[in-house]
Order: structure tokens, then C-alpha cells, then sequence
């Protein structure tokens, strides 16, 4: 079965061709960062009148470096929700338009459930069950994933998201947007130690986090030392050495708790070099599997929503044509396949 992935749910359009059998045939993006960076953030119109104009032609464009037709697609799985109410209807209209040209299915994703997946893609995939961390610019989440749909929410954040708090931190240090990439890359050349910022709730004994208060400590650093360069970079470095150290302390608490041994990181934030390092260096200590998707499929992909939504497809037989999105989406309210 040949399944045609869209992404719309932010600001990158994404599409993908998954076949059952012979895996990711194909898949395309257009980032928005630049049309966005001069807005210092994402501005939804704007995101969701480029994703009408980009995701035609990256469709064609898929089609036909999987060297096949569009007449070969035999089901849709659009990205239905969390994310921009606009920017998802674009994705789920489109769909839904091919759909009734093609006459075939399609099916409404939920991208989280895209991120958590998006592991299985590599050729040595985690067996089930394993414990996710997944941290993307809007969620900061453990879950044990016991299968396609069968999500326990373990922990998450109580305030920022970690890709949000490497946001605002990168604003504060008045790097442009999206910050993420930018900060950590200002961190490698900063000097690990200089500054010390706090570990938030790091000794809390659950598996919960909170970021908002790192962006306040980092506000009062910047303002003692700006506007040297040098200390720009140390503080950089000291936010990523922070935030990664509580991420890997819980990841590793939440599988020595479940006693499961894989470990998945998915979402944005896991292209971040120092936290792949320092995770996977401490796993390997306690005798635990991590596993990452490729950097690309990190951050918002098609690839990831072509993936779920075909093995949610394999055990449902479904003509729905008829579309919708939520822009509010828990994922423990998805059906167990
Ligand atoms: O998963 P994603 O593409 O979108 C959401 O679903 O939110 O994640 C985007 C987030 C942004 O906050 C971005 O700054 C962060 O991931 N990010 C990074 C890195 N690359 C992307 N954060 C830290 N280090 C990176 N290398
Ligand atoms: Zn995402």
C-alpha cells in the first residue's frame, strides 16, 4: 500500500510517499524560517497562505522523484492536528480534494504521533515497548509507548516546552528566529563551566519538568555581562548544558522506573548535538538502547505522517472522506490499533 504523507501543521509543508513494503519512497519540505524570521516568530496567515502555495507543486515533486504516479497513492494521511488551525486546514483540504479525484481514503494524523513514530523509520527500528522522550517546540513529554496508539503519559513539562524555552533563551541572547539551532550553535563555542544556571526540577522525584524559570536566569546573566561576545556564548552554553542535563536525567529515570530498555528521543530538539552526546553516552553506561530518527526527520517532516498514518491504515478499512482539524489534540486520546 502506497501512502501520501502531508505536513501542514506549522511552518514547514512536508510531504512524503510511504510504501508498506519497500519503505520511504520519496519525501520534500519547504521551510517557512526565512519568509518567518523577519517577524522574530511564525505568523499564522502568513504560514498558511505559503503552505497553499508550496504544497501542489512539492507533491508533483514527490511523485516524481518516488518515480511513480499520483494515480499509484492508494490512501492520504494528513497531519489533522495539534498545530495552526489554518495552516492544518490547507493540508487536510488538500487531501481531502485528492482523495475524491483519486477515490481512495484518507486518514486525519495527530503529529505528535508522527514525532513519536518517526524512530521506526531507521533501519534498526525499537521494538515495543520503549519510553519516548519527545521534545518539540511545543511539547516536552515522557510517554511509554506500548504500541501504534498506546501512549501513557509519564511526565511533561508544567510550563515551557523545551524547544520553547531554546526559543525565548535564543531571543533573550538576541539570536534570530527559530532559535534552537542558533543558540546551540553559539554554545559550542562558548566555555563549558563559566556560568552555572539552576537544574529545574531535576531532584523533584517525578518525572515532570518546568523551563520558564531558566529564561529568567539567563535574563539576568545577559544583563550583567551583555554585550561581550564571549559571554554571549557562555551563557549559551550554560542554558544547553542545563536544559540538557535535566532532559537526560529524566529519560533515564523514566526507563529505570518502567524497566524498559529503549530509550526513543523524537521532535525538534532532539537534533540538538550536546543532548544526543550526552544522552547517548549515559544510556550506554546503564546498559539502555536510545534511538533517534535521522536529523531531518527531527523536526517537522511528511516523511513522519506518511509512516503513522500507514500503520494505522494496515488495520483500518476506511472510505471517510470527510476532513476536519483540532487545533487542540491530547495524544492519549487516540484509539489503540
Ligand atoms: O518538532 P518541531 O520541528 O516542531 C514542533 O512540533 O514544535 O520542533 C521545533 C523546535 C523549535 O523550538 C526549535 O528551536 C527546536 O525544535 N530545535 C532545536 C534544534 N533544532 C530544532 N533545539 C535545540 N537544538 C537544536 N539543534
Ligand atoms: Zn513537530
Amino acid at each position: 500500500m502506497l501512502t501520501l504523507g502531508i505536513e501542514t501543521s506549522c511552518d514547514e509543508t512536508g510531504i512524503a510517499l510511504y510504501h508498506g513494503e519497500r519503505g520511504l519512497l520519496a519525501h520534500a519540505l519547504h521551510s517557512q524560517v526565512a519568509m518567518h524570521a523577519e517577524y522574530g516568530g511564525v505568523v499564522p496567515e502568513l504560514a498558511s497562505r505559503d503552505h497553499i502555495r508550496r504544497i501542489v507543486p512539492l507533491i508533483r515533486e514527490t511523485v516524481k522523484m518516488a518515480a511513480c504516479e499520483l494515480s499509484d497513492v492508494d490512501a492520504i494521511a494528513y497531519t489533522q492536528g495539534p498545530g495552526l488551525a489554518g495552516a492544518l486546514l490547507v493540508g487536510a483540504s488538500v487531501a481531502a480534494a485528492l482523495a475524491y479525484a483519486l477515490n481512495i481514503p484518507t486518514l486525519g494524523v495527530h503529529h505528535l504521533e508522527g514525532h513519536l513514530l518517526s524512530p521506526l523509520l531507521e533501519e534498526n527500528p525499537p521494538a515495543f515497548t520503549f519510553i519516548a522522550l519527545l521534545v518539540s517546540g511545543g511539547h516536552t513529554q515522557l510517554m511509554e509507548v506500548g504500541g501504534v496508539g498506546r501512549y501513557a503519559l509519564l511526565g511533561e513539562t508544567l510550563d515551557d516546552a523545551a524547544g520553547e524555552a531554546f526559543d525565548k533563551t535564543a531571543k533573550l541572547l538576541g539570536l534570530g528566529y527559530p532559535g534552537g539551532p542558533a543558540l546551540s550553535k553559539l554554545a559550542e563555542q562558548g566555555t563549558p563551566g563559566r556560568f552555572k544556571l539552576p537544574r529545574p526540577m531535576i531532584n523533584s522525584g517525578d518525572l515532570n519538568f518546568s523551563f520558564s524559570g531558566l529564561k529568567t536566569a539567563v535574563l539576568t546573566l545577559a544583563r550583567k555581562h551583555a554585550p561581550d561576545e564571549a559571554s554571549r556564548a557562555d551563557i549559551a552554553r550554560a542554558f544547553q548544558e542545563a536544559i540538557v542535563e535535566v532532559l537526560t536525567v529524566k529519560a533515564l529515570a523514566a526507563v529505570q522506573q518502567t524497566g524498559h530498555r529503549r530509550l526513543v528521543v523524537a521532535g525538534g530538539v532532539g537534533a540538538n548535538r550536546q543532548l544526543r552526546a550526552q544522552l547517548s553516552g549515559a544510556a550506554q553506561r546503564q546498559g539502555i538502547d536510545v534511538y533517534y530518527p535521522k536529523l531531518e526527520f527531527c523536526t517537522d517532516n511528511g516523511a513522519m505522517i506518511a509512516f503513522a498514518g500507514a500503520q494505522r491504515l494496515r488495520h483500518l478499512n476506511t472510505q471517510d472522506r470527510r476532513f476536519n482539524v483540532r487545533a487542540r489534540w491530547e495524544l492519549n486520546q487516540l484509539e489503540a490499533v
